[in-house]
């Protein structure tokens, strides 16, 4: 049985459907309020049309351009690779239509910055943003509980984030500078959702390779940020552990330290024996789809009530800002010492 979805959703076009696009487009169809999947593109038309046609009135159009123009789509969401984001973001903007686009805002801080401007200077002529930057973590539940607990004092004086991002397996050809602004950079963005700082410097560690490290590669690798206020982050990115994927945080403050990610699972106490514990999830996809849920729910009723980018979701600028960290992080893989970040003011 096929359903009619409301004239007044909103009607999104969805911008690559790999393993992120597919993962949106089913979450819109079936579990996002007041939206529906109404245009899909792909560089691969195929699957483009496979896609759609798991979602009742979606149509297949050939190109970016093509779906950004398109009369019936109000919003843009954009999962294709970063290479392609500066571009297709712009292009949302000239056409004064929100777009929710996938990290990262784009492949080094030069193009980021291009968007900024051009969201500024739309803004500046029409009065609303137009770019929700997908850094879902800043939706989930115990990332946004740990914010408020550093924000509200209940750690007291924070010194150290301890940071952990690792994966089971990455595709051939992840390279060191993919390890950063493909991987890192969620935790760089992280960095600024908790603390609200500038981070000002970027060291790079390189422990011995681990064993499935492609040739070249330095897995794991540890990451030490300095914010502005001289706190400390580590980050441990680890992207080929043959596991699981796991995402973990630390706050170490004065009066306490607090940990989240660690997914203990359902706890129970029974009369034939007790049980904990749960599974370490796969990949992103089961572990932060409440995130996500949240974060598309939240740019629905977003672009519903005018404002264009929910409160809680990261913005251009946050992408211009993880970008130009990851510039210092980049260079950090063959520099000794900590290297400075430098960032452009904002528009
Ligand atoms: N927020 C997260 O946790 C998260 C997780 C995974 C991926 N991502 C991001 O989502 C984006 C997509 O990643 P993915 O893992 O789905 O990659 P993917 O390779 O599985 O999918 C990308 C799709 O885009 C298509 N494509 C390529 N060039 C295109 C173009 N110019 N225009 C339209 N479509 C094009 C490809 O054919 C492919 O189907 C990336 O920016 C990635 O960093 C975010």
């Amino acid at each position: 049985m096929t359903t009619t979805a409301p004239a007044s959703d909103i009607r999104v076009g969805v911008i690559g459907v790999g393993q992120m696009g597919a993962d949106h487009v089913t979450r819109i169809a079936r579990r996002i309020k007041g939206a529906r999947v109404a245009v899909v593109t792909d560089y691969f038309r195929d699957k483009a049309e496979e896609i759609a046609a798991s979602v009742p009135g979606c149509r297949v159009v050939d190109t970016p351009e093509e779906l950004i123009a398109a009369e019936d789509v109000d919003a843009v969401l954009i999962a294709s690779p970063g290479s392609f984001h500066r571009d297709q973001a712009v292009a949302c903007i000239d056409a004064r239509k929100p777009v929710l686009c996938e990290k990262p805002l784009a492949m080094n801080p030069e193009d980021a910055y291009t968007v900024v401007e051009a969201e500024a200077a739309a803004r500046a002529a029409t009065g609303v943003p137009y770019v929700s930057l997908g850094f879902m973590r800043r939706f989930d539940r115990e990332y946004a509980e740990l914010r408020d607990a550093i924000a509200a004092g209940a750690l007291g004086e924070i010194s150290l984030l301890n940071l952990k991002h690792r994966n089971a397996h990455t595709l051939p050809g992840f390279t060191d500078t993919m390890m950063v602004y493909d991987s890192a950079v969620h935790e760089v963005d992280a960095i600024h959702y908790f603390l609200g700082e500038q981070v000002t410097g970027v060291q790079v560690i390189l422990p011995v390779p681990g064993p499935r490290a492609a040739e070249g590669q330095h897995d794991p690798m540890l990451l030490l940020f300095r914010t502005d206020a001289g706190r400390i982050v580590t980050d441990e990115l680890y992207v080929n552990t043959a596991s699981g994927y796991e995402v973990r945080t630390e706050a170490v403050g004065s009066a306490g330290i607090a940990t989240i990610g660690l997914e203990h699972g359902r706890v129970t106490t029974h009369q034939e024996g007790g049980t904990w514990g749960g599974a370490i999830p796969a990949d992103f996809r089961p572990r932060f789809v409440d995130a996500y849920d949240a974060e598309v729910q939240a740019w629905i009723a977003a672009i519903a009530d005018g404002s264009n980018v929910a409160e809680r979701s990261a913005t251009s600028w946050d992408g211009y800002l993880a970008a130009a960290t990851c510039r210092a992080a980049e260079q950090a893989l063959t520099a000794e010492g900590f290297v400075a970040v430098t960032a452009r003011p904002r528009p």
